[in-house]
């Protein structure tokens, strides 16, 4: 092994100077001794690529290919987001033989597939860290930490935008529009926030942590998605009488059907401690054969703790790149040729909460409970609101365990029924 004792300084090229580039360069200033500790060799950021011309003149280029081609450059930073040319950047950067950090979960969740079968064809690694769960190390926590363990399930509230406003509509009791508007001025959601939302953002990740624990490209497309646009605050309030918090959860788990996969809002027991995680905090859960529960924990939006994960991952691949090992034993093991059983629509298994709007007449309840007891659900509890109007009321029903399809039709029949029902019927998943 060659230990690159000649080399100086790691040369890092920085594409994307937005908030989290601007972040990693206060980092590396503020904690050069660290860094320097840890590596043996100072990180020199040699040149900075964006669109428009940044407040270091000296270090800016116009291309990003001015970048990838520079012989001196060991370490490429992609920080632009998106998916072009943010894809571009990476295998042509690996391609060159440069080392890659990213943060960009939609490149990685839509060309898992490319990039690691260039970056192992190539022999180059590529760090990922802040693509999920801002400053939480779950990805080295899977990739290494539990590294001998065969993964059964992988949960977490996944997104710091929605989880802002699900804790602003819980603890405040208001509609969905005023706490987004509160996650915009709190800096957390973007002027458009509809991947955040509207679920995509946590299906990315989803899909990272998937492919990661196991071993093969698991697609967005697979993961059943649904967002938080939607939620009544009515909800909130119903569910926190039955000691519930309603969370955005993605969930992969390993069943007897295949993999069941999807990002929905959930009720979550006040009991466990995904209820606890508020604002933009994230949390994941990981559970091995061996190991059972693993919680991580952390800030998943805000600009420090991104560029925090991303200054981790320079440092982290540097020691590689100075010891010239980066990339000889492949960070992901992907195999094209492993397939990957993923369950069938309909064939997921939860417990839900239902709300119902119907009319306050005899016989409607037995009508409901008709419908429900033919498609197998059994109830477990029953709340019928107290209200002083005669014309309308909400029942709500948590039922035991049951498939998805026979929740989603005993729904439309139900739903069907015009002459009791008067609003669609409200489902949520139980989680926890
Ligand atoms: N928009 C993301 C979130 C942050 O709100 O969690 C970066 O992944």
């Amino acid at each position: 092994m060659t230990i690159n004792i000649k080399k100086k300084y790691i040369n890092v090229g920085l594409i994307g100077y937005g908030t989290v580039g601007k972040g990693v360069l206060k980092i590396l200033e503020k904690n050069k001794k660290i860094v320097l500790r840890k590596i043996g060799k100072p990180i020199n950021i040699k040149s900075i690529c964006d669109l428009r011309p940044i407040d270091k003149p000296e270090l800016y280029v116009k291309n990003f290919r001015n970048i990838i081609r520079d012989p001196e450059i060991d370490l490429v930073v992609e920080l632009i987001g998106g998916y072009e040319p943010a894809r571009t950047i990476i295998i042509e950067s690996l391609k060159a033989g440069k080392n890659v950090v990213t943060a960009n979960k939609a490149v990685l969740a839509r060309y898992w597939d490319q990039i690691f079968t260039v970056a192992q064809d190539c022999q180059r690694s590529i760090y990922y860290e802040a693509s999920v769960g801002g400053v939480i190390p779950v990805i080295q926590g899977l990739s290494e930490g539990l590294a001998s363990d065969e993964i059964f399930e992988i949960k977490g509230i996944l997104n710091g935008t929605t989880n802002f406003i699900l804790s602003e509509m819980t603890r405040h009791s208001i509609s969905y529009d005023s706490a987004l508007k509160s996650a915009q001025a709190a800096g957390f959601a973007e002027a458009d926030p509809s991947f955040d939302v509207n679920g995509i953002d946590s299906a990315n990740k989803l899909a990272i942590l998937s492919s990661l624990a196991w071993g093969s490209w698991i697609k967005v497309k697979n993961i059943s998605i649904k967002g938080i646009e939607d939620l009544d605050v009515e909800d909130i309030l119903i569910t926190k009488n039955f000691r519930y918090d309603i969370k955005l959860i993605g969930c992969a788990q390993k069943t007897k059907h295949g993999i069941d996969l999807s990002v929905q809002p959930c009720l979550v027991n006040h009991n466990h401690a995904f209820a606890t995680v508020e604002n933009e905090y994230n949390a994941v859960m990981i559970t091995g054969k061996d190991s059972g529960d693993v919680l991580f924990y952390g800030k998943g939006a805000g600009q420090q703790p991104a560029a925090s994960a991303v200054v981790s991952d320079i440092i982290n691949l540097s020691k590689f790149i100075v010891t010239n090992t980066a990339g000889i034993v492949p960070d992901v093991i992907y195999d094209k040729k492993k397939k990957i059983k993923i369950i069938a629509p309909g064939k997921s298994r939860a417990s839900y909460y239902l709300r119902f709007t119907v009319v306050d007449k005899p016989g409607v309840l037995a009508k409901i409970s008709g419908i429900l007891g033919r498609f197998k659900i059994s109830v477990t509890s029953l709340l019928q609101q107290d209200t002083s109007n005669r014309d309308c009321v909400k029942i709500i029903i948590i039922t035991h365990e049951t498939y998805r399809e026979n929740i989603e039709k005993a729904l439309k029949q139900i739903d069907a029924t015009r002459s009791i029902v008067k609003s669609k019927t409200v489902k949520f998943k139980i989680e926890i």
